[in-house]
C-alpha cells in the first residue's frame, strides 16, 4: 500500500534525517546493543536472530530506515516507516494493515539506557523490526492491524491489545524445550529479559483464552508471560480472535 492510501496516519509520517545523528548518538546505540546482544545470542528466538541479519542491523551505527526497508520489503512486504512520535490507535492500526511499521527516529540519552516511557528507535527497530522478516509473523501483524482498524468498541480493542502485548511486545517461544524471547519489550530491555530467563516470571503455554483474560501491567516486571510452540500459533489465534470479535464473543 502506498502512502497516498493512508489517511489517519499520513500526518505523522516524516523523513528520517540520518545525517543529523551525532557521533554521541551512534555511541549510545552501540552501548545499547552491546549490553543486550550477548544475552540475546543465548536467549532470543532463532527467528529474531535471523531477522537481525536479514535487515542488516549494525551494532555500532544507528539504523537507516530506508536501507532497512530496502532489505525487508522483498522478503515480506514490510517497511520501517519513520513517524513523528506516538500515534493514535487508528493511525497505528492503519499502518500495520499496510505493512508499514511506525518507527520513531529519536534515541534515548545515555542517562536512560534501560528505560524510556515512550518507544524510541532502539525499541522500535532493534526490538521489533527483525521479526517482520519472518513470513508468518509478518502475516499475523498485518492481520492484527486489519482487524483492529475496523473496530471502535473500546472493550474489544482492549482485549486485542492484550493479544498484542503478550505476543508482539512480550512474547516467548519454546525452542527444543528452551524458552526464547521474541517480544520487543524483552529484546530491548535487559531487565525484562533477565526477569524471564532468570526464572522470576511464570511461563504458561500460550492460550488465547488466558491471554485475553490477563490484564496488561505496565509498571512492574512481568509475573506471567506466555510461550508459543511456533509462530503458527499466533497466526491461528489472530484468526480465532477475529471470528470471536465478529460474533460479539471477544
Ligand atoms: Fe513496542
Amino acid at each position: 500500500m502506498k502512502t497516498e492510501t493512508l489517511s489517519a496516519s499520513a500526518p505523522y509520517i516524516i523523513k528520517q534525517d540520518y545525517s543529523a545523528y551525532t557521533e554521541e548518538q551512534h555511541a549510545v546505540w552501540a552501548e545499547l546493543v552491546g549490553r543486550v546482544l550477548p544475552e540475546l545470542e543465548k536467549h532470543a528466538a532463532r527467528e529474531y536472530l535471523e531477522g537481525f541479519q536479514i535487515i542488516g542491523l549494525q551494532k555500532d551505527r544507528l539504523p537507516n530506515l530506508e536501507s532497512i526497508s530496502a532489505r525487508l520489503q522483498p522478503r515480506t512486504g514490510w517497511s520501517s516507516t519513520p513517524v513523528s512520535g506516538f500515534l493514535p490507535a487508528p493511525a497505528f492500526f492503519e499502518m500495520l494493515a499496510a505493512r508499514r511499521f511506525p518507527t520513531t527516529t529519536w534515541l534515548r540519552s545515555r542517562e536512560s539506557l534501560e528505560y524510556t516511557p515512550e518507544p524510541d528507535i532502539f525499541h522500535d527497530v532493534f526490538g521489533h523490526v527483525p521479526m517482520h522478516a519472518h513470513p508468518v509473523f509478518a502475516e499475523f501483524l498485518e492481520h492484527y492491524g486489519r482487524v483492529c482498524v475496523s473496530k471502535e468498541d473500546e472493550a474489544v480493542l482492549e482485549k486485542l491489545g492484550r493479544l498484542f502485548w503478550y505476543t508482539v511486545e512480550f512474547g516467548l517461544i519454546r525452542e527444543r524445550n528452551e524458552i526464547k524471547v521474541y517480544g520487543s519489550g524483552l529484546i530491548s530491555s535487559h531487565g525484562e529479559c533477565m526477569n524471564v530467563v532468570g526464572g522470576h516470571c511464570a511461563i504458561h503455554d500460550f492460550s488465547l483464552d488466558e491471554v485475553l483474560r490477563t490484564p496488561v501491567k505496565v509498571d512492574e516486571l512481568h509475573k506471567l508471560l506466555f510461550a508459543v510452540s511456533s509462530f503458527d500459533q499466533i497466526y491461528e489465534a489472530m484468526h480465532e480472535a477475529e471470528r470471536r470479535a465478529m460474533g460479539g464473543r471477544l
